[in-house]
Protein backbone atom coordinates (compact mmCIF):
# COMPACT_ATOMS: atom_id res chain seq x y z
CA UNK A 1 0.00 0.00 0.00
CA UNK A 2 1.49 3.48 -0.60
CA UNK A 3 2.35 5.88 2.13
CA UNK A 4 -0.76 8.01 1.52
CA UNK A 5 -3.48 4.93 1.78
CA UNK A 6 -1.94 3.59 4.67
CA UNK A 7 -3.81 4.99 8.04
CA UNK A 8 -0.36 4.48 9.84
CA UNK A 9 0.91 7.49 8.04
CA UNK A 10 -2.14 9.76 7.94
CA UNK A 11 -5.30 7.88 9.58
CA UNK A 12 -6.46 10.05 12.41
CA UNK A 13 -4.95 8.85 16.00
CA UNK A 14 -7.34 7.89 18.76
CA UNK A 15 -5.34 7.86 21.93
CA UNK A 16 -7.03 4.94 23.85
CA UNK A 17 -4.40 4.69 26.96
CA UNK A 18 -1.34 6.07 28.67
CA UNK A 19 1.81 3.66 29.55
CA UNK A 20 2.37 5.13 33.24
CA UNK A 21 5.37 3.33 33.86
CA UNK A 22 6.85 6.02 30.85
CA UNK A 23 9.23 8.81 31.60
CA UNK A 24 8.30 10.66 28.70
CA UNK A 25 4.48 10.29 26.94
CA UNK A 26 3.85 7.25 25.67
CA UNK A 27 0.40 6.97 24.45
CA UNK A 28 -1.30 3.84 23.22
CA UNK A 29 -3.25 5.46 19.98
CA UNK A 30 -5.39 3.66 17.29
CA UNK A 31 -5.73 5.17 13.87
CA UNK A 32 -7.36 5.28 11.32
CA UNK A 33 -10.93 3.80 10.81
CA UNK A 34 -9.44 -0.11 10.95
CA UNK A 35 -8.54 0.67 14.28
CA UNK A 36 -4.72 -0.23 13.92
CA UNK A 37 -3.12 -0.10 17.40
CA UNK A 38 0.08 2.07 17.45
CA UNK A 39 2.46 3.77 19.84
CA UNK A 40 2.64 7.67 20.14
CA UNK A 41 5.49 9.66 21.88
CA UNK A 42 4.85 13.01 20.96
CA UNK A 43 7.55 15.47 20.98
CA UNK A 44 5.95 18.14 23.30
CA UNK A 45 5.87 14.95 25.96
CA UNK A 46 9.67 14.37 26.07
CA UNK A 47 11.88 15.50 29.05
CA UNK A 48 15.20 17.36 27.73
CA UNK A 49 18.17 15.10 28.72
CA UNK A 50 21.44 16.88 29.32
CA UNK A 51 23.12 14.59 27.71
CA UNK A 52 21.24 13.93 24.51
CA UNK A 53 21.13 17.82 24.01
CA UNK A 54 20.65 17.55 19.64
CA UNK A 55 17.90 16.79 18.09
CA UNK A 56 14.44 14.91 19.77
CA UNK A 57 14.23 11.44 21.05
CA UNK A 58 11.14 11.17 18.77
CA UNK A 59 13.67 11.76 16.28
CA UNK A 60 16.51 9.66 17.14
CA UNK A 61 13.66 6.70 17.51
CA UNK A 62 12.96 6.84 13.82
CA UNK A 63 16.42 6.96 13.15
CA UNK A 64 16.92 3.75 15.08
CA UNK A 65 14.20 2.12 12.91
CA UNK A 66 16.03 3.58 9.66
CA UNK A 67 18.88 1.92 10.61
CA UNK A 68 17.73 -1.72 11.53
CA UNK A 69 15.68 -1.39 7.99
CA UNK A 70 19.08 -0.75 6.22
CA UNK A 71 20.47 -3.57 7.79
CA UNK A 72 17.53 -5.65 6.76
CA UNK A 73 16.73 -6.72 10.65
CA UNK A 74 12.92 -5.56 11.00
CA UNK A 75 14.15 -5.66 14.90
CA UNK A 76 12.54 -2.23 15.31
CA UNK A 77 8.91 -1.99 14.53
CA UNK A 78 7.98 0.50 11.51
CA UNK A 79 8.49 3.76 13.26
CA UNK A 80 7.62 7.43 11.29
CA UNK A 81 7.05 10.70 12.47
CA UNK A 82 4.00 12.79 11.73
CA UNK A 83 1.10 14.70 13.40
CA UNK A 84 -0.93 13.54 16.41
CA UNK A 85 -3.36 14.91 18.98
CA UNK A 86 -0.59 16.26 20.55
CA UNK A 87 1.37 17.52 17.73
CA UNK A 88 4.72 16.14 15.74
CA UNK A 89 5.85 13.12 17.47
CA UNK A 90 6.82 9.34 16.83
CA UNK A 91 4.23 6.59 15.68
CA UNK A 92 5.14 3.02 15.80
CA UNK A 93 3.07 -0.10 14.63
CA UNK A 94 2.31 -2.18 18.08
CA UNK A 95 3.91 -5.75 18.59
CA UNK A 96 1.31 -8.37 19.78
CA UNK A 97 3.29 -9.96 21.90
CA UNK A 98 3.41 -13.90 22.82
CA UNK A 99 0.56 -14.89 24.96
CA UNK A 100 2.06 -16.36 27.97
CA UNK A 101 -0.76 -18.52 29.49
CA UNK A 102 2.62 -20.62 31.52
CA UNK A 103 3.49 -18.37 34.57
CA UNK A 104 6.94 -20.62 34.25
CA UNK A 105 7.89 -19.68 30.70
CA UNK A 106 10.11 -17.09 31.04
CA UNK A 107 10.26 -13.68 29.32
CA UNK A 108 13.11 -13.30 26.79
CA UNK A 109 14.68 -11.23 29.70
CA UNK A 110 13.59 -12.46 33.42
CA UNK A 111 15.04 -13.23 36.98
CA UNK A 112 15.35 -16.41 38.22
CA UNK A 113 16.78 -17.90 41.47
CA UNK A 114 20.66 -17.70 41.77
CA UNK A 115 21.75 -21.42 40.90
CA UNK A 116 18.82 -22.08 38.59
CA UNK A 117 19.69 -20.60 34.98
CA UNK A 118 17.51 -22.62 32.54
CA UNK A 119 19.13 -24.11 29.69
CA UNK A 120 18.93 -21.95 26.35
CA UNK A 121 19.67 -18.93 28.62
CA UNK A 122 22.43 -16.58 29.72
CA UNK A 123 23.27 -15.14 33.19
CA UNK A 124 24.26 -11.41 32.88
CA UNK A 125 24.45 -10.64 36.83
CA UNK A 126 23.72 -11.09 40.33
CA UNK A 127 20.82 -8.82 42.31
CA UNK A 128 19.01 -9.02 45.07
CA UNK A 129 15.15 -8.91 45.35
CA UNK A 130 12.26 -7.21 47.26
CA UNK A 131 12.20 -9.97 49.59
CA UNK A 132 16.04 -10.23 50.11
CA UNK A 133 16.47 -13.58 48.04
CA UNK A 134 19.78 -13.47 45.33
CA UNK A 135 18.35 -13.70 41.97
CA UNK A 136 20.13 -13.74 38.63
CA UNK A 137 19.38 -11.84 35.38
CA UNK A 138 18.98 -13.84 32.87
CA UNK A 139 18.13 -13.89 28.69
CA UNK A 140 17.85 -15.94 26.22
CA UNK A 141 20.37 -17.20 23.95
CA UNK A 142 18.30 -17.03 21.46
CA UNK A 143 19.96 -15.54 17.64
CA UNK A 144 16.71 -13.24 17.70
CA UNK A 145 18.03 -11.56 20.55
CA UNK A 146 21.87 -11.63 19.55
CA UNK A 147 20.81 -9.88 16.33
CA UNK A 148 19.04 -7.43 18.30
CA UNK A 149 22.38 -7.23 20.92
CA UNK A 150 24.20 -6.04 17.62
CA UNK A 151 21.91 -3.39 16.60
CA UNK A 152 22.76 -1.74 19.58
CA UNK A 153 26.03 -1.92 19.67
CA UNK A 154 25.77 0.12 16.02
CA UNK A 155 22.97 2.19 17.71
CA UNK A 156 24.60 2.86 20.67
CA UNK A 157 21.93 1.77 22.41
CA UNK A 158 21.89 3.77 25.79
CA UNK A 159 18.73 2.07 27.03
CA UNK A 160 17.83 -1.70 26.49
CA UNK A 161 15.92 -2.91 29.30
CA UNK A 162 14.37 -6.58 29.52
CA UNK A 163 10.93 -4.30 28.42
CA UNK A 164 12.27 -3.49 25.46
CA UNK A 165 13.08 -6.68 24.21
CA UNK A 166 9.08 -8.15 22.93
CA UNK A 167 8.75 -11.47 21.66
CA UNK A 168 6.03 -11.03 18.81
CA UNK A 169 3.19 -12.96 18.22
CA UNK A 170 4.24 -13.95 14.75
CA UNK A 171 7.21 -15.29 15.94
CA UNK A 172 9.34 -12.44 15.66
CA UNK A 173 11.70 -10.80 18.16
CA UNK A 174 11.43 -6.72 18.48
CA UNK A 175 13.51 -4.08 20.13
CA UNK A 176 11.14 -0.66 21.27
CA UNK A 177 12.61 2.36 22.82
CA UNK A 178 15.31 4.02 20.83
CA UNK A 179 14.76 7.69 22.21
CA UNK A 180 18.52 7.38 23.84
CA UNK A 181 20.28 5.57 20.55
CA UNK A 182 23.01 6.96 18.38
CA UNK A 183 24.87 9.45 20.42
CA UNK A 184 28.50 9.86 18.86
CA UNK A 185 30.10 9.33 22.38
CA UNK A 186 29.99 5.63 23.82
CA UNK A 187 27.17 5.07 25.55
CA UNK A 188 26.06 1.30 25.29
CA UNK A 189 23.98 0.24 28.63
CA UNK A 190 21.92 -3.21 28.06
CA UNK A 191 21.03 -6.30 29.77
CA UNK A 192 22.02 -7.69 26.55
CA UNK A 193 25.61 -8.86 27.66
CA UNK A 194 25.28 -12.29 27.42
CA UNK A 195 27.42 -12.87 24.30
CA UNK A 196 30.24 -10.48 25.89
CA UNK A 197 33.31 -11.38 24.06
CA UNK A 198 32.16 -13.59 21.51
CA UNK A 199 32.05 -13.56 17.81
CA UNK A 200 29.80 -12.18 15.36
CA UNK A 201 28.14 -14.31 13.18
CA UNK A 202 29.33 -13.94 10.00
CA UNK A 203 25.80 -13.36 8.46
CA UNK A 204 25.18 -10.44 10.57
CA UNK A 205 28.78 -9.06 9.76
CA UNK A 206 27.48 -9.47 5.94
CA UNK A 207 24.76 -7.30 6.79
CA UNK A 208 27.19 -5.20 8.45
CA UNK A 209 29.38 -4.18 5.41
CA UNK A 210 26.47 -3.59 3.27
CA UNK A 211 24.99 -1.44 5.49
CA UNK A 212 28.68 0.50 5.89
CA UNK A 213 28.78 0.65 2.05
CA UNK A 214 25.20 2.47 1.72
CA UNK A 215 25.60 4.70 5.10
CA UNK A 216 27.21 7.42 3.05
CA UNK A 217 24.33 7.53 0.48
CA UNK A 218 20.45 7.65 0.83
CA UNK A 219 20.52 6.15 3.90
CA UNK A 220 22.93 8.77 5.72
CA UNK A 221 20.35 11.46 3.43
CA UNK A 222 17.53 10.04 5.77
CA UNK A 223 19.51 9.97 8.45
CA UNK A 224 20.44 13.51 8.76
CA UNK A 225 16.95 14.47 9.05
CA UNK A 226 17.37 13.69 12.60
CA UNK A 227 21.12 13.07 13.45
CA UNK A 228 23.85 15.33 13.40
CA UNK A 229 26.73 14.77 10.73
CA UNK A 230 29.31 13.78 14.23
CA UNK A 231 26.37 10.81 15.07
CA UNK A 232 26.38 9.72 11.67
CA UNK A 233 30.25 9.35 11.29
CA UNK A 234 30.43 7.66 14.81
CA UNK A 235 27.85 5.54 13.46
CA UNK A 236 29.82 4.15 10.80
CA UNK A 237 32.58 4.40 13.15
CA UNK A 238 31.33 2.03 14.93
CA UNK A 239 29.91 -0.32 12.20
CA UNK A 240 33.51 -0.46 10.61
CA UNK A 241 34.98 -1.58 13.91
CA UNK A 242 32.85 -4.33 14.48
CA UNK A 243 34.26 -5.30 10.86
CA UNK A 244 37.71 -5.05 11.96
CA UNK A 245 36.86 -6.56 15.32
CA UNK A 246 34.20 -9.15 14.51
CA UNK A 247 33.86 -9.52 18.74
CA UNK A 248 30.28 -8.05 20.81
CA UNK A 249 32.42 -5.83 22.81
CA UNK A 250 32.65 -6.20 26.83
CA UNK A 251 31.11 -3.62 29.12
CA UNK A 252 33.44 -0.16 29.82
CA UNK A 253 31.24 2.17 31.17
CA UNK A 254 30.60 2.30 35.30
CA UNK A 255 27.00 1.35 34.42
CA UNK A 256 26.38 -0.98 31.89
CA UNK A 257 23.26 -2.07 32.95
CA UNK A 258 20.24 0.02 32.33
CA UNK A 259 18.34 0.42 36.00
CA UNK A 260 16.13 -0.49 36.49
CA UNK A 261 16.71 -3.52 34.19
CA UNK A 262 12.97 -3.95 33.03
N1 LIG B 1 5.63 -0.84 19.43
C1 LIG B 1 5.28 -1.41 20.58
N2 LIG B 1 4.53 -2.55 20.58
C2 LIG B 1 4.16 -3.15 21.73
N3 LIG B 1 4.48 -2.69 22.95
C3 LIG B 1 5.21 -1.56 23.03
C4 LIG B 1 5.66 -0.87 21.87
N4 LIG B 1 6.36 0.22 22.25
C5 LIG B 1 6.35 0.21 23.60
N5 LIG B 1 5.66 -0.85 24.07
C6 LIG B 1 5.44 -1.22 25.47
O1 LIG B 1 5.32 -0.05 26.24
C7 LIG B 1 6.36 0.04 27.22
C8 LIG B 1 6.81 1.50 27.32
O2 LIG B 1 7.22 1.96 26.05
P1 LIG B 1 8.63 2.65 25.84
O3 LIG B 1 8.86 2.80 24.38
O4 LIG B 1 9.65 1.93 26.64
O5 LIG B 1 8.31 4.10 26.46
P2 LIG B 1 9.25 5.15 27.24
O6 LIG B 1 10.11 5.82 26.22
O7 LIG B 1 8.31 6.16 27.80
O8 LIG B 1 10.02 4.35 28.25
C9 LIG B 1 7.44 -0.89 26.68
O9 LIG B 1 8.24 -1.40 27.71
C10 LIG B 1 6.62 -1.98 26.02
O10 LIG B 1 6.15 -2.91 26.98
MG1 LIG C 1 11.03 2.58 28.08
Amino acid sequence: MSADGDPFHTGELSVIGRITTASNLTLVCEVGDGGERVVYKPVRGERPLWDFPDGTLAGREVASYLVSRALGWAVIPETILRDGPLGAGMVQRWIESVDSADPARLDLVDLVPVGAVPDGFREVLRAVDGSGAEVALVHADDPRLRRMAVLDVLLNNADRKGGHALEGADGGVYGVDHGICLHSEPKLRTVLWGWAGEPVAEELLADVAEFVKTLPGEVGDDLAEHLTDAEIEALGRRGRRLLDDPVMPLPVSARPIPWPAF
